[in-house]
Parts: structure tokens; sequence; C-alpha cells
């Protein structure tokens, strides 16, 4: 047989398919299934946001090539953001790249800053681009244990002391997906002050920026110097409920955000200009919206943790971000994450996502996406309560 493509042999097979192809099986027998397992935002794009869409698609021209890394008026308008919500100013011209996704937009960077066999600190569990972007474009991961953003952080102190050729560049990602947690400035003054003792860069993933419970999430960009060496990526998607829309950004140090400008304008057109005038419409807007979202996370959340730790599963309490991440319960601890959650879909009929997926440093956790409404998480409760009595009286 050919040999398998050499990125493609780097790339293993999603852990999540075999999760999903169960799902499709028994959706197919009927079985509703309450699906925790993907980070879909399940809730409606705010109607403001969906009738600026609409207004632009009738506009005349707004069909033509748009601009690769954005329109001027959204570059404007996350400036306009960063100033508003984290005080930070940023050149639109040049510290600003409008994105298709915040996921294109990691995956690009990394592709403009990583040269073959360059390493990269990624965390140990992670978002599977924080490390596959930089494996797709050649580099290596030297992954960082982190059950917690201290252990992150003295795991990539360590690195940078002892790791050779010298890593490029440290992947962080707060509030975490997958493990919830957040942090504080101090932990990026930390964070930055090593980077620039060490002469890495940063990349920052702030996807979760407005979905926090108690305090607001902070930007890595705030800590001063923190543009010479960081970018931050960040998204529409859980904000305005707006994931399918493809649009976020890339903001920071003006050399990297120029070679993704670059990159990007090989690669791509920019998103469809309408699109990009909405999302400008949502992140000047009213921004009531983002608050009524927020707080239908938190109440699925407080809703989440009670019923499933009435149904004998204790998880902490997420201060952030639309997951929880969940230890196996006690008596399953030594089951493994996928036959768990396989387990979890045959036998309650709920889908979560097996804490392996993220890398083997989740092994013992499954995160659970609060993406049904609070009914269906009482329903699911009400099934995993079921089979955990079912199985220890067995
Ligand atoms: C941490 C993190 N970053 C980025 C993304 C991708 O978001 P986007 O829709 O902006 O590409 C996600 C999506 O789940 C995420 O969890």
């Amino acid at each position: 047989m050919t040999e398998e493509f050499y990125r493609i042999q780097r790339l293993p097979p999603y852990v999540f398919e075999e999760v999903n192809r169960l799902k499709a099986q028994l959706r197919g027998q009927g079985r509703d299934v309450i699906d925790f397992g993907m980070g879909n935002p399940d809730m409606p794009t705010p109607q403001h946001i969906t009738d600026k869409l609409i207004e632009t698609v009738r506009k005349p021209k707004t069909n033509r090539y748009s601009a690769s890394k954005g329109i001027n008026g959204l570059r404007k308008s996350i400036a306009r953001y960063y100033e508003r919500r984290f005080r930070v100013k940023l050149n639109p011209d040049t510290q600003v790249v409008a994105t298709l996704g915040s996921k294109e937009g990691f995956a690009n960077l990394a592709q403009a800053i990583t040269g073959p066999g360059d390493v990269i600190l990624a965390p140990n569990p992670a978002y599977p681009i924080h490390a596959y972007g930089f494996i797709i474009a050649g580099g290596l991961i030297q992954a960082i244990n982190a059950p917690d953003p201290e252990t992150y952080l003295s795991g990539v102190a360590h690195a940078l002391e002892n790791v050779l050729p010298k890593p490029k560049a440290v992947v962080i990602n707060y509030p975490s997906n997958p493990t919830a947690q957040m942090v504080n400035l101090d932990f990026y003054k930390d964070a930055v002050a090593l980077a620039r003792k060490h002469d890495t860069l940063i990349l920052s993933d702030l996807a979760y920026s407005e979905i926090y419970f108690d305090e607001p999430a902070v930007s890595l960009l705030e800590v001063p110097g923190a543009l010479d060496i960081a970018v931050e990526v960040n998204s529409l998607s859980k904000t305005y409920s707006m994931a399918g829309w493809r649009v976020g950004m890339a903001v920071g140090n003006e050399r990297m955000i120029k070679a993704l400008a670059r990159v990007k304008s090989y690669l791509d057109y920019g998103a469809y200009t309408p699109i990009q005038v909405a999302a400008a419409a949502a992140l000047d807007g009213p921004q009531d919206c983002v608050d009524d979202i927020r707080a239908i996370y938190k109440s699925r959340r407080d809703t989440l943790v009670k019923s499933f730790a009435n149904a004998g599963w204790d998880i902490p309490v997420p201060p952030a971000s639309m997951f929880a991440w969940a230890p196996l319960p006690a008596k399953y601890a030594d089951m493994g994450s996928l036959a768990f959650s396989k387990m979890l879909m045959e036998e309650a009929d709920v889908a979560v996502a097996p804490g392996v997926g993220f890398g083997e440093a989740g092994e013992g956790f499954v995160r659970i996406g609060l993406v049904e409404n609070e009914q269906r998480i009482r329903q699911a409760a009400r099934n995993i309560k079921q089979l955990l009595a079912r199985r220890s009286a067995a």
C-alpha cells in the first residue's frame, strides 16, 4: 500500500470520531442522545446581528472578494473592543487581523511562525489545534502537563531552562478548553516575564473571554510589554453565539501579525463581507446579549453541578468557559475516559467528550459541554443516576 502522506501520519485519528460514530449509530436506532460532546453553541445569534447581515447581503458589491486580513471597519471594531474591554490600545492596521474564526487564525499563525523542527511548548490536555497547528506546520511539540495553571507555568519555566533547541513559542489558553480553569493578571505577568527572559513568543487563546461566571476574564495583552512578544486570538463564536459564521481575530505583536497577514494573503480572501460587517455590528452594538448568553451558560452550569451531584457524580464548579471538566466517578476511575464515555452513551443516552481526546494528561476526565438546555441536563442526570444504581446493584 502507498505510504500515508507525511503530515497525515502525524495526525492521529480523532478520538472523538469513535464517540461520534456511536452517537450516530444510536440516533439511527431512534435513541434520544443528550449531547454534551462538542463545544457547539446552541443558542441563536442575537437578532440585531443577523439583521445587519441580511441588510448587508442586499447591498451591491458585497458579493465580491473581501480582504484577507479583514475589512477596515471590522479591524477598527476589534481594536475598540480591546480598548473598551481590556484597556489595550491596538493599531487596527498593524496589530489586528480579522480571521475565519479563532481556530483558523491560530493555525495560520502557527504556520507563519514555525520552521521545520522548531519546538513549541503546549499544554496537555489541550484543545487539539494548540498542538497540531504546529505539527501540521512542521514543528515539534513539547507537551507540558497542565492539570492547573500553576503547574503548567512551572513546567513551561522548566522547559525554557532545559529544552533544546530553545522553544520558539508557548501556547496559553485560559479560560481553558478543556479544563475550564481561568487565570488572573498575575499569572499573565509571570508568563510574559518568563517569555521575555527566554526570548520566546506567546500565543494566547482567549476564545472564552466573555464566558465567565464570577470575575471577568483578563487578557494577556493587558500586561505591559506583552505586545512585544505575544499575539492573542479571540472569537465571536461563543461571545455572540456565532460559531458557524466563522469570524474571529488575532491581535498583538506587529511582527507576528504581519507574518499572519502575509500567509493569509496567499490562502484566503477574508470572510464574506456581510459577515464581517455584521461582526463589527456585534462588537460595537449593545452588549446586553452577551450578558444574556453568559447568564444562560451560568444557569446551565449550576443545574449541571447540582443535578449530577444528586446523581452521585461530583463535578468541580467551572469558573468559566462552556465546559465542565469532570473526573470519572470514583468507582470508574480506572475504566478509562473513552470506555466510560461509551458506557454513558450506550447505557444512559448521554454523550460527553473523553478526556484522553485532549491528550494523555486528559485521561481520567470527561468534558461536558453546556450546550443542552436545563431540562435536558436534568434528564441526563436522572439517566446517569439510574445507570450508576443499576451498575452498583449488579
Ligand atoms: C479554546 C478554543 N479556541 C478556539 C476555538 C475555536 O473557535 P472559533 O470558532 O473561533 O474558531 C475553540 C472552539 O471550541 C476553543 O475551545
